[in-house]
């Protein structure tokens, strides 16, 4: 077993540099299977949702060069196999290969995804959306056939504006015939991540980014070269860190734009921002934190993975914020963590309330899920004495050389097997 350890309180200085998307990552590696030729991919992260996926790729006989931040995927031998149940639990983004192998072969067998358990998680949307296209699907306790004849375009509107539906839906109908039109698309920047990489092989989407998005058939995709957009996520977790901890702190490599939700809602509590093209740097610490409310919501919304640690700068504000999450049953996993490193937070209805500002110290945790996991690096970063967390491997699967980055900005971090 991995754990953190943390001697919080110190000031915070340097450059941090953003890493490609998780979220887009996980989607560009089971799309490359779609080309007929190869597909290269650079400023991948090394995290172990890409090492899980590219071990899925291998066992599909897809050939797979991995070198520092780039990946070439050669489908050109690979073979449909069964993606078996561990295969399929080891991440969420496992649900990915449903949509890309349905629209390259029109066959897909797979078990439920696996992923953090912060709610129901159901994938009703995407076999909807299969369906619509033409498929017939086949539910055997866990193991999903995802199986047509023939796949065609279809019009699919969306209950929930669903990042992963979006995007295996667009997977699996960029071959089908005809055009595909999804209504109340999700509008993610990796959405449009994944459809300018689609596009690139040949494929003929419009719209993404909106809620309608436009998908026109066609036979072959070619070969390609795509970058993954920076980490959103991973950026607003250290410019949180920094507006907690920092001085002189930049945030470098990134698209402010893609956390502007974030950004304005920094502003609003006092925090000193320098916002560039593609930085944000926190000057000075904030002395007089406010008091805020957030309720998470789908992009251009406040992100919901940012929520949990964006608790953690509350508890430092004065007086009472509300946090209330729209989007996950389950995302208050962290709360007792912090409370027991001496937060004020009830949750009740979906709503956490925080009373600010309480001092943190240091105690044992543990990380529940990855962005639980964000929030108590974040919470021991400004605790005083020694925070040690457990069940670090969720932290590890998205953020990448985290105690690298931390450890070159002046944070007492270290990473032990025990
Ligand atoms: C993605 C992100 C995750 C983020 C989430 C919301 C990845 C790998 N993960 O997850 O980090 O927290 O978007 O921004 O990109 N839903 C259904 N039926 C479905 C699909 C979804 O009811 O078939 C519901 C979910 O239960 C949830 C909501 O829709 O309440 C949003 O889920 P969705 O956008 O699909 O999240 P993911 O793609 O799983």
């Amino acid at each position: 077993m991995k754990i953190m350890e943390i001697e919080g309180n110190h000031e915070l200085s340097g450059t941090i540099r953003i890493s490609g998307a998780k979220n887009a990552t996980v989607a560009l590696i089971p799309a490359a299977i779609l080309t007929d030729d190869t597909a290269t991919i650079c400023n991948i992260p090394e995290i172990t949702d890409t090492d899980a996926l590219c071990d899925i790729l291998k066992y599909l006989k897809v050939k797979v060069n991995r070198a520092s931040e780039s990946i070439i995927i050669d489908p050109k031998f690979m073979e449909n196999a069964e993606i078996t149940e561990d295969f399929s639990k080891k991440l969420r983004a496992s649900y990915y290969f449903m949509g890309a192998l349905l629209g390259k072969y029109k066959k897909c067998v797979m078990y439920f995804p696996g992923g953090c358990s912060i709610g129901a998680r159901p994938i009703d949307l995407h076999l909807k959306g299969f369906e619509a296209l033409g498929a017939k699907i086949k539910v055997e306790k866990n193991k999903y056939t995802v199986e047509a004849d023939e796949l065609k375009g279809a019009n699919i509107y969306l209950d929930i504006a669903s990042v992963g539906a979006t995007i295996n839906i667009m997977l699996a109908a960029v071959k089908a015939k005809g055009k595909t039109i999804i209504d109340n698309a999700a509008k993610e920047p990796e959405i449009v991540n994944v459809a300018t990489f689609l596009n690139n092989m040949g494929a003929k989407i419009v719209g993404a980014g909106t809620s309608t998005i436009k998908i026109e058939g066609v036979e072959h995709l070619n070969k390609c070269f795509h970058e993954v957009i920076p980490d959103r996520i991973e950026a607003g977790t250290y410019i949180i860190i920094g507006a907690l901890c920092g001085k002189n702190f930049k945030v470098d490599n990134m698209i402010p734009e893609h956390i502007d939700s974030l950004l304005s809602k920094l502003e609003e509590m006092g925090v000193n921002l320098e916002i560039g093209s593609d930085y944000v740097t926190i000057k000075e610490p904030t002395s007089n934190l406010k008091a805020t409310n957030i309720k998470t919501a789908v992009y251009p919304g406040f992100p919901t993975d940012l929520q949990q640690p964006f608790t953690i700068l509350l508890t430092q504000a004065n007086g009472k914020s509300k946090i209330n999450e729209t989007i996950w049953e389950n995302r208050f996993m962290h709360v007792p963590y912090l409370n027991n490193l001496g937060s004020d937070i009830v949750v009740k209805n979906q709503t956490a309330t925080i009373i600010g500002p309480t001092d943190l110290k240091g105690t044992m945790v543990t990380a529940t899920d990855l962005r639980a996991g964000a929030a108590l690096v974040t919470a021991g970063l400004k605790a005083q004495g020694k925070t040690t967390i457990t069940n670090v491997e969720h932290i590890l699967r998205g953020y990448e050389q985290i105690i690298e980055k931390l450890t070159s900005v002046g944070a007492k971090i270290t990473l032990k097997e025990i």
